[in-house]
């Protein structure tokens, strides 16, 4: 398949776009070729470079001085002036959070900042996650054909991330576009036009999350993990900064929620489409744990994160200089057959698969991977009991176009409710 004279692999790493074709079809298969020739590679597309094997990807999510996370929530395709200008008239300051903050800043805040994430302190989310997905499957378990992002899997993990930080719960809709503009601004190609509009929109999103702080504030006994760190700001404001403040309540919106309910979706998706799979899950539950990691390796909702050498580099047998901007795609590590066997095959009984790099790794591994599990845990089990039936139907399906988030804007699902389990045992 060697055209003549031409060297494939750079041809190939020439040609690569993050924003369009192969990669947004499926990201994994997208960087087959890479993984097997060039795992390291300069995209000039995106001006980027490309890490698409599982050991480098864990080796720079290591490394989190000299490949360091501050450019994690920057703009992946540069703002206009234009779009600058929007901005700035909102006062926009988005700045670091966790997720994109350096040592030693990151390690002090993130530990003052942890107790409720820990496993102990989730215990009592359970049973309000089981509630509220037990009311929205009793709401169209008659119907027969739903779509379940619209009817389940969008609102819970919004309702259960709100409730965690204890925002009010009140701007579910408005809460929905401010994070496709998130998701475009920071992760998306958007067209000039489309950046004056996302610009608007990113704007709104900064001003309104000032506003539920300011409204935070007002109540200074308030229950979850945002007055939590409003008390911290009064108390130790050299590390939790208001800056921090501010900036962790826009993004933590989006990554609380977003993250849950796309990796939610992806993980029915490819449940219904390997029916074997959904068949022994719905006959003994005990699988699911393991299923629910299968599915973030396989189709994880975080499939590219982002670094920035700190000084030159080696990697992948490459040199990478000073600054390198890279995009490490834990969607293609999650396939690589260098560490799991047939990579691209789906299996709810690969033994490793809670190896996979979905939530990312080390020092800032994701805080609310906990969370996340639990949600789709909780859908699982009440989804294949009450509808085991259940199938995909005949549809299109379609994404937001960007490197990071990753999961189908719909998932219709259908069943025939005269074939309901709890019509013949009520
Ligand atoms: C960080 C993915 C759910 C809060 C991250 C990172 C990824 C990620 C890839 C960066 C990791 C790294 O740099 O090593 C996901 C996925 C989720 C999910 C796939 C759902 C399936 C959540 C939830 C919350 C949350 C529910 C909060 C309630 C955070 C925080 C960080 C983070 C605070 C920053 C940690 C740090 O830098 O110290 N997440 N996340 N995530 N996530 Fe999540």
């Amino acid at each position: 398949r060697h055209s003549e004279g031409a060297c494939p692999a750079s041809a190939l790493a020439a040609a690569f776009d993050p924003f369009e074709g192969p990669y947004q079809v499926d990201p994994a298969e997208a960087l087959r070729w890479s993984r097997d020739q060039l795992p390291v590679f300069y995209s000039p597309k995106l001006g980027y470079w490309i890490v698409s094997r599982y050991d480098d990807i864990k080796s720079v999510f290591r490394d989190n001085v000299l490949y360091s996370p501050r450019n994690a929530l920057e703009k992946i395709t540069p703002a206009t002036p234009e779009a600058m200008k929007v901005l700035a008239s909102y006062g926009y300051a988005m700045n670091r959070t966790l997720v994109n903050e350096d040592e030693p800043a990151h390690m002090e805040r993130r530990r003052v900042l942890l107790d409720h994430f820990l496993p102990e302190n989730l215990e009592a989310k359970q049973e309000m996650v089981r509630r509220l997905t037990r009311e929205k499957i009793d709401g169209f378990i008659d119907r027969g054909r739903v779509d379940l992002v619209e009817e389940m899997l969008y609102e819970v993990p919004l309702t259960i991330a709100l409730h965690f930080l204890g925002v009010p719960e009140d701007e579910i809709e408005r809460m929905r576009s401010f994070a496709v503009a998130h998701a475009v601004n920071t992760w998306g190609r958007p067209t000039p036009e489309q950046q004056v509009e996302v610009a608007h929109a990113v704007g709104r999103f900064w001003q309104y999350a000032g506003e539920v702080i300011e409204k935070m504030r007002a109540d200074p006994d308030g229950e979850g993990w945002m007055h939590y760190t409003i008390r911290k700001n009064a108390e130790i404001p050299e590390i939790v900064t208001d800056s921090y403040v501010h900036s962790m309540m826009m993004a933590i919106i989006v990554a609380a929620h977003e993250t849950t309910s796309l990796a939610s979706t992806n993980m029915f998706k490819t449940l219904l489409t390997h029916r074997d799979a959904w068949e022994d899950v719905c006959a003994d539950p005990s699988l699911i744990p393991n299923a629910v990691e299968e599915c973030l390796r396989y189709a994880g909702s975080m499939v590219a994160w982002r670094r920035e050498t700190t000084a030159a580099a080696q990697l992948g047998g490459v040199e990478l200089p000073a600054g390198a901007k890279l995009l490490i795609v834990q969607a293609s590590g999650n396939q690589d057959e260098r560490h799991f066997e047939d990579g691209d095959r789906f299996d709810i009984y690969r033994d490793n698969a809670v190896e996979h790099l979905t939530f990312g790794y080390g020092s800032h591994q994701c805080l609310g991977k906990n969370i996340g599990r639990l949600e789709m845990r909780i859908f699982l089990e009440e989804m294949s009991r009450r509808l085991p039936h259940l199938r995909l139907a005949e549809q299109e399906f379609t994404y937001l176009p960007n490197t990071s988030f990753r999961g189908p804007n719909n998932l219709w699902v259908e069943w025939d409710p005269e074939h309901n389990p709890e019509r013949a045992n009520p």
